[in-house]
């Protein structure tokens, strides 16, 4: 059966995007594989100096640094995955590319506005990123020709999945609920017109 057939259509009720990934990107993944492993190494490598940052900045917030400190290992322990991956192949880490799709998010984030205002931004940004990252696993996972890849992302999704919901709670633990899931939707749409207009491109996870 061609891996492609097996997508599921229910990225949209999981996670709520507003807008699957363009099927394309999995074959062109696929042939990019040193780019998409290097790309994926700094994701995670992002997401474990996000949780410290997190932690540091919220360190009054108890649930916040209970929670995020085990993601903090988790994250760096999917980076050495990755690197062995690579490492594996014979491939070298490289260099770290600038990340338009984090980039384009960060701006839609509060800078002014009440203390709270910023904190949903800073939960829900990272929830986002986590939500698309699953998602790319996902079709990756679904994808991919070769079997062990295919496993191997499966795991990433199943733990970024994780994630996504946690952030979602840790922001509901300290904003009204109705207030994060108004956000949470002006998030969705925003990062659907994000996606919409990045070039289609398997050098990167995003
Ligand atoms: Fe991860
Ligand atoms: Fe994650």
């Amino acid at each position: 059966m061609d891996p492609q057939q097996t997508y599921s259509p229910n990225t949209k009720t999981i996670l709520g995007l507003q807008l699957p990934t363009d099927p394309r990107w999995v074959n062109l993944a696929e042939i990019s594989l040193q780019d998409i492993l290097t790309d994926h190494a700094y994701c995670e490598q992002k997401a474990a100096i996000s949780c410290i940052s997190l932690i540091q900045r919220y360190s009054d917030k108890e649930r916040i640094v209970n929670e995020l400190s085990p993601i903090v290992t988790e994250e760096w322990g999917h980076f050495r995955l990755v690197l062995e991956e690579l490492q594996k192949r014979n491939l070298s880490l490289g260099k770290q590319r600038k990340d338009e799709y984090v980039n384009a998010l960060l701006a839609f984030t509060k800078k002014g506005g009440s203390e709270e205002d910023r904190l949903l931004d800073q939960l829900l940004l990272m929830a986002m990123i986590e939500a698309r990252s699953c998602e790319r696993f996902k079709r990756l996972s679904e994808g991919l020709k070769d079997e062990y890849l295919r496993n191997f992302y499966r795991r990433f999704m199943e733990s970024e999945a994780g994630h996504y919901t946690l952030f979602i709670e840790l922001s509901e633990t300290y904003v009204d609920k109705t207030k994060v899931r108004k956000r949470w939707k002006a998030w969705l749409q925003y990062e659907a017109d994000v996606m919409k207009n990045m070039e289609v491109r398997g050098d990167r996870i995003h």
